[in-house]
């Protein structure tokens, strides 16, 4: 009988042996930061709510319908984070990481994000990203490098099929004069109400619309790529050239806006085809007035979230190899108490020298250890008799063939290091 709890609605919540995926997936993003000199921050899971007001955007879904938003004792606003790129932003301001020198500042951050959503398979409100910004630099070589790490972890992962789009926003000096140009043609469009209010608040947000009669006239709409102004211009090809040098591919999509307010030029979305209306497993791009937005200096910033869960389910979706490495290797099985003593100092030893090792415990019988040893996943028990013991030997069983033989109780730690190895 389970307990008359549950989790909250929409909360993706993870337990073995999908959580030792969770914990891998994420280990092998530390690796790939760490390999390109990012930083880890560990930050604020909730904040003053004008951060996200002022930071994501007011016109956004996120701010205006998705945040967990709650008053403190004090009466402060303060908001659970739907996203993490306005925190880190904050905290490298309020640390004064930018003023060390060695611009960009790089770092890179995970955790539990929570939007208001509906949720549906991939769609949680309570979800996990790996975030990762550079801070502090315009040029486009670290818009390329944020893309390729991201892109170098699903392929350490081994996943083949996600898709890279890649857009560019504009700038303050060209997106005005293109915004209201859109403006123009889409006030011009046979739409419903609450698309015509979202022509003056974010236009840009209107050809994200996915209904086919709203598509269908979205046909001519001017497109920022054909409006960019020259330095704009010259930063997105830029981009690109340095992608195809690094072997990775892109499909140029002139109609990608992201649902947060912050982005200018670079933008960009991976894909995953079989993953059905939740297709975006991880987002990002340039955000080059954010810092200023909120009460900082002119910084400008790129970086980019992936999303854990949905990452999984691609994995899962692709029937990828990519494994956690296994929590048992050897499981120790004693008879009689002198022996149990004796194999639990050896459990200890084989950990010690970094092998994974259990053992049964609570004095079990050889049938109702044997069956641990099975379920544990280990390749070889380890049991141990008085009689053994005596002759100063272990048995070690192969699990998967049934292969037995004695090791000398000395040597059994390295042994099974070596037998693993191969
Ligand atoms: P985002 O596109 O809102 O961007 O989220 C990034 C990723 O988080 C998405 O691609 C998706 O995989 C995952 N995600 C978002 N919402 C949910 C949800 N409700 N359930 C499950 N997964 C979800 C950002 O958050 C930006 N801060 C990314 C960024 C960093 N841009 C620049 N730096």
């Amino acid at each position: 009988m389970s307990s008359s709890f549950q989790a909250p609605k929409g909360v993706s919540e993870y337990v073995p042996p999908r959580a030792d995926l969770f914990y891998a997936i994420r280990e092998a993003f530390a690796e790939q930061a760490r390999l390109a000199g990012y930083g880890y921050l560990e930050l604020a899971v909730f904040e003053d709510t004008n951060l996200f007001r002022r930071g994501v955007g007011e016109s956004t879904d996120v701010v205006s319908k998705e945040m967990y938003t709650f008053e403190d004792r004090g009466g402060r606003s303060l908001t659970l984070r739907p996203e993490f790129t306005a925190s880190v932003l904050r905290a490298v301001l309020e640390n004064g990481l930018h003023k060390e020198g060695g611009l960009p500042v790089k770092v890179w951050t995970t955790g539990p994000a929570f939007r208001a959503e509906r949720p549906q398979k991939g769609r949680y409100r309570q979800f996990y990203q790996l975030d990762l910004e550079a801070i502090g630099s315009e040029d486009p070589q670290v818009d390329a490098e944020t893309i390729a790490i991201a892109a170098g972890w699903y392929r350490s992962l081994g996943l083949t099929r996600v898709r890279l789009l890649l857009n560019s926003l504009g700038c303050k000096e060209c997106r005005p004069a293109y915004r209201a140009r859109l403006q123009e043609f889409l006030r011009g469009l046979d739409l419903d109400e609450a698309t015509r209010a979202r022509i003056e608040i974010n236009p840009l947000r209107v050809l994200d619309d996915k209904r086919p009669r709203v598509q269908e006239q979205l046909a001519d709409a001017p497109l920022m790529a054909d409006h960019l102004c020259a330095a704009c211009k010259a930063h997105h090809d830029r981009v690109r050239e340095l992608l195809a040098d690094l072997g990775i591919e892109w499909e140029d999509t002139p109609r990608l806006v992201r649902g947060l307010d912050y982005y200018t030029r670079t933008t960009y979305e991976f894909d995953h085809p079989l993953l059905g209306a939740q297709s975006g497993i991880g987002g990002g791009g340039r955000y080059d007035g954010l810092s200023e937005d909120i009460g900082g200096p002119a910084l400008p910033g790129i970086g980019f979230g992936l999303g854990l869960d949905r990452t999984i389910l691609a994995l899962e979706a692709e029937g990828a190899e990519f494994a956690p490495k296994p929590r048992c290797e050897v499981f120790g099985v004693a008879l009689g108490e002198t022996a149990e003593r004796r194999l639990f100092g050896l459990v200890a030893e084989l950990r010690r020298a970094g092998v994974a090792a259990d053992m049964a415990f609570g004095g079990k019988k050889l049938k109702g250890a044997m069956k641990d040893a099975d379920r544990s996943g280990a390749r070889f028990a380890i049991i141990l008799g008085e009689r053994d013991l005596a002759d100063g030997v272990a048995q070690v069983k192969e699990l998967g063939s049934g292969e037995q033989s004695a090791v000398s109780l000395n040597n059994v730690a390295s042994v099974l290091k070596e037998r693993l190895s191969r």
